[in-house]
């Protein structure tokens, strides 16, 4: 897709510019995960991140297709796949077919990173690249024409409830002058209430939250907390 559309497109679906925030439900209540997303979105949740794990890319294991097409079933909000998995091309289809809107994929992993993300444009949904924190900006160059957004992370992957590497806060800047105003930049990882405003002044537009939202007794608040004013 060419600049100007990838603009377009994301002036449609972030209208105001607005802060886009994204609950992780790796922090969910899974024995009630209809009230918990039917919550998220009453309380003003903008996508719904979904952190699927293979106990290989990262020492933990999550959730798979399955869970993302209940998902779709339960909300009209995007579905957001982070995909810290291997060899990311055996499995995109899937997700996508599932309703994943959004996927992304981790350069650092095994496999043909670059079919991955062509085969979830192909199919229709959005491609992304995350980076791990050690990951430098400039491994995202090669995949700068197939993406439309960047997740740069500010934990190592594998859990929630982990603390902020504020160390990786000026890779925004970095991204922001390397790919252009029309690439989404997003963050994951240790946000909360209290780092949010330091997130966002450092260029972070769409934040990914676990702990911040699911574990608040105030979801609508805690999210207000994290989007400021
Ligand atoms: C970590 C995941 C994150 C995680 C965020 O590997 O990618 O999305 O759920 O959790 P918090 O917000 O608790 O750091
Ligand atoms: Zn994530």
């Amino acid at each position: 897709m060419d600049c100007t559309k990838r603009l377009e497109e994301s002036k449609i679906q972030n209208p105001k510019s607005k802060i886009l925030i994204a609950p992780s439900i790796l922090s969910a209540d899974f024995t009630k995960l209809k009230d918990e997303i039917q919550a998220v979105e009453a309380a003003g949740a903008d996508w719904i991140h979904v952190d699927v794990m293979d106990g290989h890319f990262v020492p933990n294991i999550t959730m798979g297709p399955f869970i993302v097409e209940a998902l779709n079933r339960l909300t009209n909000l995007p579905l957001d796949c982070h995909l810290m998995i291997q060899n990311p091309e055996k499995y995109v289809d899937r997700f996508v077919k599932s309703g994943a809107d959004w996927v992304s994929v981790h350069p650092e992993a095994e496999g043909d990173i670059h079919g991955a993300l062509e085969t979830v444009a192909k199919l229709g949904a959005k491609p992304a690249l995350a980076l791990k924190p050690a990951t430098p900006v400039s491994a995202a160059n090669a995949f700068a024409q197939q993406i439309q957004m960047l997740l740069v992370m500010t934990v190592n992957p594998g859990f929630s409830g982990q603390k902020i590497m504020l160390e990786c806060l000026p890779k925004y800047a970095e991204a922001r002058k390397a790919f252009g105003p029309e690439m989404l930049l997003q963050i994951d990882g240790g946000v909360t209430g209290e780092n949010a405003a330091q997130v966002r002044a450092a260029g972070a537009q769409n934040i990914v939250a676990a702990t911040a939202i699911f574990k608040s007794p105030d979801y609508a608040a805690a999210i207000k907390a994290l989007r400021g004013a």
